[in-house]
């Protein structure tokens, strides 16, 4: 029996969703994979961080914790901050250097520095995966770079924030935006302050994930064309509706043709556009995603399922951890 020692830093939904999953499924992961996971340490912002191996520690920061404690695998699922990447983005640097794979639920490090990550780790001879940063659990990122293997992705088109896609639908079926909004804040899907959903700053760094892991470039948000849903009316919907078409937030990546002496350059767009019932994301509606990935030997595969949640979210890292235990790259 492989026994490990993984420390989670952010324990709120989803580091508490991943906390139950690695207690309900504590006899699956020993019979099928040979796994004993002991969850050694967890903090949030309110306790700091909490130690138990032999007996319980009460350190004053997630830093100093993993600093004096270390483990196998950090789980990192503290707020994502699109500025700094900060408290993440320390958290993740201190695990690697301390010979840790790290597993990312906070979209912020992968956002703004994943390459810069990603050599960190490789020097250190650790995995960072970040499979529930986009679309949660719904695997994305391991179906394209495992399961398509040996294919060469030339664009990529989603629905990547559930939020938009909720109020966009609600819109579709009569409603305003501010109904739509205030509906979709009732029921949890947006925040008190919705701006990085409805402004597409979500989108935008998912987007930013996927320029990294999938096309190996490191964009800034800069480099995003970026439009947010909140001027869209529901005249526009309707309108669009009348052609037979629906309104999506939808995050793209394409390469552009370059030249012998040019590497291809990489469009990135976040913006509503008005699909035709024939394209399959015109057709994924309320809180799902879905990514559309355009290869040169699969042509078009989409992949649609949850993109957040406590449960969905936990499953996305569960299977990261899963795989760094098991060495796959
Ligand atoms: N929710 C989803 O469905 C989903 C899906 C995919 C990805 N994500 C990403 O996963 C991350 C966590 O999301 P969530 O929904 O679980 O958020 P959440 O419920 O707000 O939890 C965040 C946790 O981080 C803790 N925290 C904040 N600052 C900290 C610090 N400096 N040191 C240690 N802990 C700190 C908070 O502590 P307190 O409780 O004391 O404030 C809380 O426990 C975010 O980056 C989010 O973007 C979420």
């Amino acid at each position: 029996m492989k026994r490990l020692r993984l420390s989670i830093t952010g324990f709120g939904t989803v580091g508490q969703g991943l906390a139950e999953l690695l207690s309900t499924k504590r006899d699956l992961l020993q019979q099928e994979y040979n796994l004993d996971i002991t969850l050694v340490s967890v903090a949030n912002a309110r306790s700091g961080f909490i130690y138990r191996e032999a007996g319980i520690t009460h350190r004053e920061s997630a830093l100093e914790g993993l600093q004096a404690t270390g483990g196998d695998i950090l789980v990192e699922a503290t707020p994502t901050n699109l500025h700094d990447a900060e408290p993440g983005m320390s958290h993740i640097r201190i695990a690697i250097s301390q010979g840790m794979h790290v597993v990312a639920a906070n979209k912020g490090p992968g956002a703004l520095a994943a390459n810069e990550l990603f050599a960190l780790a490789q020097q250190h001879g650790v995995q960072l995966r970040m499979e529930s940063t986009v679309m949660a659990g719904t695997p994305v990122i391991s179906t394209i770079r495992e399961g398509m293997a040996g294919a060469s992705v030339h664009a990529l088109r989603g629905i990547l924030n559930g939020t938009t896609n909720y109020i966009l639908t609600a819109m579709a079926a009569g409603q305003s935006y501010a109904a739509a909004l205030a509906d979709a804040q009732a029921r949890g899907y947006a925040e008190t302050d919705p701006t990085a959903d409805v402004e597409g700053h979500d989108a935008v760094a998912k987007t930013l994930i996927l320029a990294a892991l999938i096309f190996g470039r490191s964009l800034k948000p800069g480099d995003v064309i970026r439009q947010g849903i909140t001027t869209i009316t529901r005249e526009q919907v309707q309108q669009a509706i009348e052609q037979d078409k629906r309104i999506k937030l939808v995050a793209s990546l394409r390469l552009l043709a370059g030249d012998e002496r040019k590497e291809e350059a990489l469009e990135a767009r976040v913006e509503p556009i008005a699909l035709p019932l024939s394209d399959p994301l015109a057709r994924v509606d309320g809180v799902m995603n879905a990514l559309t990935i355009a290869t040169d030997t699969l042509s078009e595969v989409t992949i649609i399922g949850p993109g957040a949640g406590r449960v969905a979210t936990g499953q996305g890292l569960l299977a990261d951890v899963i795989a760094c235990a098991c060495e796959r790259v």
